[in-house]
């Protein structure tokens, strides 16, 4: 497990916006008959904005289970929260879930780790429960870097087709899906959230790289940013 610890993530930013959640809760119950008797187990939920949403939504029986390294103090109270690393997750032996959500989490792990885990959470489900994985869509990226960060990013995506390789392999008969949300942000705001490093290839930059990095996108992008976020779904 990489020692990345990523806490601005959903700081704030358009991944943690109402439209940006309620488009993406509609693309979970457009692919998957949730219906208010499931349990759902979010891996790596961040701040469990998403799942406390889904929970009230669906108006779920069970709280949703959500499981992070981080223990954020504005974590959505919504849902039952465990501080854990999911590599040492247990589970008892009755426990099992409808959906396990791992949405843009499992970058972060090794591949030996990631086999591992998928074994183990297929193992957790109820007959017709699915998994969820989502990830940075490895092709068609629109995310705005500047150079040091495209090239970061490149590298990291190029891991990522390694994992969904790793992951068809165990699974050959997953399915694939896409989910885009458009998102238009000042770009003083995008500085902002470069500057909080909110994404993992930012963590591993000096001060003075951001920095730099900063100045490029001030040269690069007018003053609103228009993008597609665009995430691989790979429902097992
Ligand atoms: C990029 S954030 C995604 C958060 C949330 N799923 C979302 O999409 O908004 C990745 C999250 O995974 C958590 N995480 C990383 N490795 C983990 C692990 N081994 N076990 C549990 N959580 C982990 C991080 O702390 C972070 O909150």
């Amino acid at each position: 497990m990489a020692s990345t610890v990523i806490k601005n993530w959903d700081n704030k930013t358009w991944l943690s916006s109402q439209n940006y959640i309620q488009s993406f809760n509609n693309f979970l119950i457009k692919n998957i008959k949730i219906n208010s008797n499931f349990k759902i187990l979010d891996i790596g939920c961040g701040r469990g904005k998403i799942l406390g949403s889904l929970s009230s939504k669906l108006k779920l029986k069970e709280k949703p289970l959500g499981i992070d390294i981080v223990n954020h103090k504005d974590r959505d109270k919504r849902i039952n929260f465990k501080r854990i690393n999911v590599l040492n997750f247990s589970l008892r032996k009755d426990q099992k879930f409808d959906l396990i959500l791992i949405k843009q989490t499992i970058h972060l792990m090794k591949f030996g780790e990631i086999k591992k885990l998928l074994k183990f959470l297929k193992k957790s489900l109820n007959p017709k429960g699915k998994i969820l994985i989502f990830t940075l869509d490895t092709g068609k990226n629109e995310i705005p870097t500047f150079k040091l960060m495209k090239h970061k990013l490149y590298k990291s995506l190029k891991r990522d087709k390694k994992i969904l390789k790793i992951i068809t392999k165990i699974y050959p008969h997953r399915i694939k899906k896409k989910f885009i949300f458009d998102v238009k942000i000042r770009k003083k705001k995008y500085l902002d959230m470069i500057k909080n490093r909110y994404i993992s290839t930012l963590i591993p930059l000096s001060k003075k790289q951001l920095i730099q990095g900063i100045q490029e996108i001030e040269l690069k992008y007018s003053n609103e940013l228009r993008f597609k976020d665009k995430l691989i779904c790979i429902i097992l």
